[in-house]
């Protein structure tokens, strides 16, 4: 098996209610700063850190670099680490003018109206296209942009080192390089200092989903799969538990729930990051579909042609082979983190989610009908992870 779910391994970790003192038993003494609004380790408080933290915080949640108004807090809240298409009506509800609703996130573009930011949640992401591949319809556009969801930042920052639905940014530093040039529109350029201290920042403690990703960040024992209290809850986790029946954990694997394990049918080794569960095949949103054509190696009059609403990590590696694969995201935190998920943002509720999955098991090769008892299981157990 890949590993972390060994209930051995972490006796002293076990459920969500633990506090800081068992954090403190791995990390060391730990105190609340109310300047900082977080807890700091003790060894590690001086003053250096205390001013990095200060100048990272500013830089989340106030700095706009000269731009259009928006912050990283603006898209990643600090509670839920995104923003939900709910929250989104609610702004718009008390000022149109918040800069959640900039032109360049509008329907047409051009400011007129905001119906799929409030009721889909979704950003316009420009993706540059690869060398080796063309528009279709428009040949000499280098550039294609896409409705994506606002992934959350609990979590990721520190532990998952492939960052972007499609994986695209290879650290935080140059991820914030990018989201900022991509969202806030700035008037002066970020420095490389400025770019660290955000990175740093975003590994601070209320960036964890809980204290038990916390406690693994810092080199503790990796999070196990949680035992469950109800019978249904005890069900769910059988399809997460590493065999070849736990068909949720053939891709949600690993520590963080993010890789594949050796059941997967597919021909991808264990640790995989990058699969496809037909969420850009099935297009709910129905955002729009361009045929995109990769260039063909062994005969270049003949291009491969790829039609898709989001080719997601084939525009990354230029492999056509790749069309419609995303990252796999980790499952910690499910419930704090909240809703929509998938890249489209296409399910609202943990409740969609197993909705997707009945829909995608029901396509060969897995042909596989899920009882409404199984779906329930499924999703109780999600908000446990
Ligand atoms: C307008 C909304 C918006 C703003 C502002 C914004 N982001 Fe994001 N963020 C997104 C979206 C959308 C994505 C996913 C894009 C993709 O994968 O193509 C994302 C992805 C990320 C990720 C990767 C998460 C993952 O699961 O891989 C991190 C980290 C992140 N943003 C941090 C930041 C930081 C730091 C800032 C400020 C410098 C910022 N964001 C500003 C919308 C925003
Ligand atoms: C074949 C691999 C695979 C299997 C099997 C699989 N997943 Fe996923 N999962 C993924 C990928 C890839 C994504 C991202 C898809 C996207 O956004 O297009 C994902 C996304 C998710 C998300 C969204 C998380 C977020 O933050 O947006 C949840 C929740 C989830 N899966 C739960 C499950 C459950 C429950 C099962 C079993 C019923 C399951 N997965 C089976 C690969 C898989």
């Amino acid at each position: 098996m890949v590993g972390g779910c060994d209930e051995a391994a972490s006796p002293e970790v076990d459920g969500l209610e633990l506090d800081i003192e068992a954090a403190e038993e791995v990390v060391g003494p730990m105190a609340y700063d109310e300047d900082l609004d977080d807890y700091v380790a003790v060894g590690d408080y001086d003053e250096g850190k205390v001013l990095n933290y200060i100048k990272g915080k500013h830089l989340f949640e106030k700095e706009t670099f000269d731009g259009n108004g928006r912050t990283c807090v603006t898209c990643h809240t600090r509670e839920t680490g995104k923003l939900s298409p709910d929250e989104i009506q609610a702004l718009w509800d008390e000022d149109p003018s918040h800069p959640i609703f900039r032109a360049l996130d509008s329907d047409e573009g051009l400011g007129a109206s905001y119906d799929r930011l409030r009721t889909m949640g979704t950003i316009r992401v420009g993706v540059d296209l690869p060398d080796n591949v063309t528009l279709v319809d428009d040949p000499n556009q280098r550039k294609v942009v896409f409705n994506r969801g606002i992934p959350s930042t609990l979590d990721t920052p520190a532990l998952d080192p492939v960052l972007m639905y499609d994986g695209r940014q290879p650290d935080l530093a140059s991820q914030a390089n990018g989201a900022i040039h991509d969202h806030a529109a700035p008037g002066r350029e970020p420095s490389a200092e400025e770019l660290d201290l955000i990175a740093a920042f975003q590994q601070t403690f209320s960036f964890y989903s809980s204290i038990r990703t916390f406690i693994y960040a810092k080199g503790g024992p990796a999070p196990h799969l949680p035992q469950g209290k109800t019978e249904s809850e005890k069900r769910g986790r059988e399809w997460f538990v590493d065999s070849p029946t736990g068909l949720c954990s053939h891709c949600h694997s690993g520590p963080m729930l993010n890789q594949t394990n050796e059941f997967l049918f597919l021909p991808l080794a264990p640790g995989s990051r990058f699969v496809s569960v037909a969420v850009s095949e099935f297009n709910t949103p129905q955002n729009p579909v361009y045929t995109f054509a990769f260039a063909n190696p062994e005969d270049p009059n003949d291009p491969i042609l790829v039609q898709s609403a989001d080719p997601g990590r084939a525009l990354i590696t230029g492999d056509p082979a790749d069309a419609n694969t995303f990252k796999i995201p980790s499952l910690r935190g499910l419930s704090k983190r909240g809703g929509p998920y998938f890249h489209d943002a296409s399910a609202k509720t943990l409740e969609d989610v197993t909705d997707h999955y009945a829909a995608y098991f029901a396509l060969p090769p897995a042909n596989l009908v899920l009882t409404e008892q199984e779906k329930a299981d499924i999703t109780a157990y999600m908000k446990l992870l």
